[in-house]
């Protein structure tokens, strides 16, 4: 069983021709409303997956909150709700045409997602073997719940959204998932090129201890642990429509191809093939793929699967890339 701990929240979408800038006002050419937040995203990535899931979320009592609750009833998930007095955690999204996206949240019940909740709710946790979490509950609680399954359980830590407050204590998770935005936010630097990138976050994660998946969006993904680095090449040529809850759909394959008994590699790759699907369809946990969904495409791409790729040969293939 994989336990998802974290948010839920009302997710806002607009699509937009191109991401509003500062200063700028833009009109949105649609605007919809689905259930989101990290934390439902990717314990419904995981039961459309079809491995067994308990989602631990806190959700407003509101007429979000009511919307959030029945569309959440609709997944074959163990639910264990924190009924909150603050308004249910929303996100307002822009979508551009690219399929880019900018995200503003309000945490609102999210916040109220403390260890006392955890700690009622233990010995249902006990049982699973993979814990899930994300950066919008308190990360007092997160670091609770980092203490208290470090040694028993696999904790994958996507540090989303990412604060520096997180380095102290994420290095207890077993991996940590960040994206490039959120890996220039921990480490406190912009990366000139992809090669940077690469080299910062090898000496991170030796640093941290935590094995580290870096996701690199349209560039793939990159492992690094004590034992072995390499990357993973993307999907190419998809027809990308909403890259939102794309890293949220990895997580969840990842955790599902782990709990299967996948080596890394192979649950990389299968978390690539999940969530390159999720970035064909409108939406976050809408957009993710059943394991059907998936099987199905990766025969459809024959010998265009996601390669990996040596750390040590990691510059001819960002040369390749430079070259595309
Ligand atoms: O990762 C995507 C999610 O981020 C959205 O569903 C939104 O709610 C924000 O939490």
């Amino acid at each position: 069983m994989i336990a998802v701990i974290g948010s839920t929240n009302l997710d806002t979408v607009m699509r937009v021709g191109h991401l509003t800038e500062a200063g700028e006002t833009s009109s949105a050419k649609g605007i919809k409303q689905y259930l989101g937040g990290k934390g439902a995203n990717q314990a419904i990535g995981v039961a459309k997956l079809n491995s067994e899931c308990c989602f631990f979320t806190s959700i407003g009592n509101d007429w979000a909150g009511r919307f959030l609750s029945k569309k959440l009833s609709e997944f074959n998930i163990n639910l264990y709700v924190r009924s909150s007095n603050d308004l249910s955690g929303q996100a307002f999204i822009e979508v551009s045409d690219e399929g880019l996206n900018k995200i503003i949240i309000y945490s609102g019940a999210n916040g109220d997602l403390y260890e006392n909740f955890i700690f009622e709710n233990s010995e249902v946790i006990e049982k699973a073997g993979i814990i899930l979490l994300q950066g919008e509950i308190p990360w007092d609680t997160n670091l609770y719940i980092l203490e208290k399954y470090k040694k028993s359980h696999c904790v994958i830590l996507d540090p989303a959204p990412a604060n520096v407050e997180m380095l102290a204590g994420m290095g207890e998770a077993t991996y940590i998932t960040p994206n490039e935005t959120e890996f220039s936010i921990l480490t406190g630097r912009q990366y000139d090129s992809l090669d940077q990138m690469i080299a910062a976050a090898n000496s991170f994660q030796k640093r941290l201890g935590a094995k580290l998946i870096l996701k690199l969006g349209e560039n793939g993904c990159a492992y690094f642990s004590d034992s072995e680095s390499f990357l993973v090449s993307p999907v190419r040529n998809l027809k990308v429509v909403d890259t939102t809850g794309a890293g949220d759909s990895f997580n969840s394959a990842f955790a599902v191809a782990l709990e299967r008994g996948e080596s890394i590699k192979n649950s990389i790759k299968y978390a690539v093939l999940a969530s390159g699907i999720s970035t064909m369809r409108e939406g976050t946990s809408s957009a993710m793929p059943t394991n059907d969904e998936v099987l199905a495409f990766q025969k459809e791409l024959g010998e265009n699967q996601p390669e990996l790729i040596e750390l040590e040969e990691a510059g001819k293939y960002l040369e390749h890339l430079r070259k595309q």
